[in-house]
């Protein structure tokens, strides 16, 4: 009996809400109209180790420098990837090392006798991605000489791409590249610079000084690109608009190619990340049975969550994630590293507050079966 009247005080203060209404976004996210079913946050500001990450997979490659096209090969190292989480997360946007918290991406300055450059690479684990929005905050290096790169990729012709060329990077100037790679950019040798889905657009700032949000909206006719929330440009060339799944890639690479990287870069260069973000569908049919099971019955509109805008510079602890939301699951049934992170930091609150949801559920339903 004592366990009744405190889950209807809890109830009554809000502490928890009504069982039934508790979860959220079974029916997924939406941007616009579209619905998107899936979801990955990671807040690189958070505590945690990215090698741990579940949801990210580091690179180790090499690749020659006949390969790579330019006067040095890549080296892709798990060292070059540095988590640098906050000191403290909502309050503080420094992290531990003393540098702006984030995920750090390292080129290295190759020594004198060195054929390789050293680069940094890190993947999603999930490629069944296809259509969604996808966002990151990111602070590019002001160092001369390397590419840093956020985009969706499935093969060399099926490429969504937001780049920065920190050669290109002036006092009053800092472009980023937008581009499709599709089989016009195979036809024309790899390079995808006259075609119609290359567009290089002026940013309003200084994006190696503070994060920025770089985000595309992915879908069957369009691409649309944004930077902080604000419109950059669109690309509707239908038949070079990417309709396969694949992953999200954040890397900061080098070869020492004039037409391209530059570089290499004379001191270590290194672009930080402080989130990422991807809202998608995908292209797996256990995630659609997944899907249909958990949004069931529910009431449609009531279960699907809108995507809010980042509007401006994204600060540490103030950009909205469905999975540091308190008051109730708003990733059920999803995969999502730092949810089982913030658990594991032992949210006290957050984890007493899972296991009353719990102990109330069963008690009110055999209430309600017993009243019935
Ligand atoms: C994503 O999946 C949902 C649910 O199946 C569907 O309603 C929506 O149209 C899909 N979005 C795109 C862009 O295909
Ligand atoms: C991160 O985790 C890996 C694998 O568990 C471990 O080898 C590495 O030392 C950890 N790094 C830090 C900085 O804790
Ligand atoms: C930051 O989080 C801590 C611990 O949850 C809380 O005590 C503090 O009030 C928060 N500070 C701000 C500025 O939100
Ligand atoms: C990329 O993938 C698409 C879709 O599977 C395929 O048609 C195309 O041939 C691939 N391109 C390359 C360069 O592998
Ligand atoms: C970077 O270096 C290249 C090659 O030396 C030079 O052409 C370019 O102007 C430099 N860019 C900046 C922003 O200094
Ligand atoms: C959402 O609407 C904006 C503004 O019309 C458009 O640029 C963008 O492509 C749309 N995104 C999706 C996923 O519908
Ligand atoms: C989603 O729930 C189903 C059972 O309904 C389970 O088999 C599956 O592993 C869950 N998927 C994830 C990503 O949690």
């Amino acid at each position: 009996m004592t366990t009744l009247w405190t889950c209807l005080l809890l109830i009554a203060l809000g502490f928890i809400g009504v069982p039934v209404a508790n979860a959220d976004c079974e029916c997924g996210y939406s941007l616009n109209s579209t619905v998107f079913t899936e979801l990955v946050e990671s807040d690189f500001t958070l505590s945690g180790n990215i090698t741990e990450n579940t949801d990210w997979v580091v690179q180790e490659w090499e690749v020659s420098k006949e390969a790579s096209k330019g006067p040095y090969g890549r080296n892709a190292q798990a060292k070059n990837v540095v988590s640098n989480p906050s000191v403290q997360h909502n309050v503080s946007a420094q992290g531990v090392n003393g540098d702006p918290a984030g995920l750090e991406l390292f080129v290295r300055r190759p020594d004198d006798n060195q054929d390789y450059i050293g680069v940094a690479e890190v993947d999603s684990r999930r490629t069944d991605m296809i259509y969604g929005t996808f966002r990151a905050g990111i602070k590019t290096t002001g160092v001369n000489g390397t590419c840093g790169a956020f985009f969706w990729y499935l093969n060399d012709t099926q490429e969504i791409d937001m780049e920065f060329l920190s050669s290109q990077i002036t006092a009053n100037s800092s472009p980023i590249n937008l581009v499709l790679h599709s089989l016009l950019t195979e036809e024309r040798g790899g390079d995808a610079k006259n075609t119609p889905t290359f567009k290089v657009v002026s940013l309003p700032f200084a994006a190696d000084e503070g994060f920025h949000e770089y985000r595309f909206d992915w879908q069957p006719d369009k691409v649309s690109f944004y930077v902080d929330g604000i419109w950059l440009a669109d690309m509707t060339n239908s038949q070079y608009i990417p309709q396969s799944p694949g992953k999200i890639i954040l890397s900061h690479w080098s070869n020492g190619n004039p037409l391209w990287s530059g570089g290499p870069p004379e001191v270590d260069a290194k672009m930080t990340v402080s989130y990422v973000q991807g809202y998608f569908n995908s292209s797996l049919p256990s995630r659609h049975e997944d899907y249909q099971k958990r949004c069931k019955g529910r009431q449609g509109s009531l279960s699907i969550c809108p995507i809010p805008d980042q509007k401006g510079a994204p600060k540490v602890g103030a950009v909205h994630f469905f999975s540091q939301q308190a008051g109730g699951d708003k990733t059920p049934n999803q995969t999502v590293y730092d949810k089982h992170l913030l658990k594991s930091l032992g949210s006290g609150l957050t984890a007493g507050r899972d296991s009353w949801v719990l102990v109330c559920s069963v008690l009110l339903a055999s209430v309600m079966s017993l009243a019935l």
